[in-house]
């Protein structure tokens, strides 16, 4: 949602990215409207932190030989750019931009404050996704288990009452990957795929929202994949809202693929083999290379007519 209030302009080689952050908080959106009477138990502080753990990171967007280039996704504080001029609610979104979509987002939620002591929960703005690609697509595959440690030592000696008054309990981060794409285990060799950021002991204490938790740890909350409608305000939201349920829907299509390769049973396999099955004689389309988390298994989309 856009705000005029201050500029930062970062130039990085020969792109430019431009991110407004509001120095206070914004009470004209409709959906906050409601919100800002009743701050009680939302106090939420955002802890300061060097550049190197969000902003600096996206220098490099076109920089990993083994991974896409996705300096295009970083327009529109993260949104991507518009799917055409004329839009107003459609972006090219990355779901890998979550991080910093959210970082944006949380810099106008109405209950902020500057004072960790008073807040309660912290909000640590550090794109976990974004530095884990140079382990996972980059020169420092070999210490993948390392992700994270710069950041403890530094949420724990820079201001560490902040992390000390419940031990980082109360401390939250976004992660714009799996979870497992963060928990290879610690020591693993040889090594396979991912970090080993939430395996390690130092962050046990944190809880992370995860576009893909795990089913067993506490600390993971799954999170939606952001999509690519953003509407502007409540009334473009209701308007696209009417528009579908005018309009006459004659099929109906559905997208499963990614993931799932391993030796035991998964849903997401079954769906597949299903489709695998049904690609002779129905609507079934494989679709390959459509994967941005690198999985390599392509998927299927089945249309069907109503
Ligand atoms: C960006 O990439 C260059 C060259 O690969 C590397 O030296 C530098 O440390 C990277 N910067 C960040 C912030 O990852
Ligand atoms: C969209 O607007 C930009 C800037 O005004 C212009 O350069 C570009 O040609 C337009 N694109 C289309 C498809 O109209
Ligand atoms: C990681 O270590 C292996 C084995 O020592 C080596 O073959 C490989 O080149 C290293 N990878 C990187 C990215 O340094
Ligand atoms: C995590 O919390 C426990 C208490 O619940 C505490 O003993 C431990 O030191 C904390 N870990 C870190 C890394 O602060
Ligand atoms: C919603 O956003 C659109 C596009 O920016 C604008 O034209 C419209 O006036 C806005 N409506 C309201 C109620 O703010
Ligand atoms: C695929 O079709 C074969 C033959 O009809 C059937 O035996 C098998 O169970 C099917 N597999 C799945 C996953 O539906
Ligand atoms: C598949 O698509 C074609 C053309 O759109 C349609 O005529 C046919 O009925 C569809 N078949 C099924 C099983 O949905």
């Amino acid at each position: 949602m856009a705000s005029n209030k201050s500029t930062l302009l970062i130039l990085f080689f020969s792109i430019s990215i431009t991110i407004q952050f509001p120095t206070k908080t914004s009470s004209t959106n409709p959906d906050h409207q409601q919100s800002d009477s009743d701050c009680t138990n939302r106090w939420i502080h955002i802890r300061r932190l060097p550049p190197v753990f969000n902003l600096d990171l996206l220098s490099n967007c076109s920089g990993y030989p083994l991974f896409y280039d996705f300096c295009p996704y970083l327009a529109n504080h993260g949104l991507g750019q518009k799917t055409h001029n004329l839009s107003h609610s459609w972006y090219r979104t990355d779901p890998l931009m979550l991080e910093l979509i959210f970082h944006r987002r949380m810099l106008e939620y109405p209950c902020l404050t500057a004072d960790p002591q008073a807040a309660d929960a912290i909000y640590v703005p550090y794109y976990a996704g974004i530095d884990a690609l140079r382990y996972l697509y980059g020169p420092d595959y070999n210490s993948s288990s390392e992700q994270g440690l710069n950041l403890f030592e530094f949420l724990t000696t820079d201001s560490p009452e902040s992390w000390n008054r419940k031990m980082g309990h109360d401390h939250f981060m976004v992660l714009a990957r799996p979870a497992w794409d963060f928990s290879q285990p610690l020591g693993n060799n040889p090594l396979l795929w991912g970090t080993s950021l939430l395996e390690l002991p130092q962050f046990y204490n944190v809880t992370a929202l995860t576009v893909e938790a795990r089913a067993w740890p506490w600390q993971e909350h799954a999170v939606p994949y952001p999509t690519s409608f953003h509407p502007p305000n409540l009334s473009l939201l209701e308007s696209w809202v009417q528009r579908v349920r005018r309009s006459r829907r004659t099929t109906l299509m559905m997208f499963a693929g990614g993931g799932g390769v391993g030796r035991n049973p998964t849903i997401r396999r079954s769906i597949r083999n299903e489709c695998e099955n049904n690609t002779m004689n129905k609507n079934v389309t494989n679709v390959n290379n459509v994967g941005m988390y690198g999985s390599g298994v392509g998927g299927f989309s089945k249309h069907v007519t109503l």
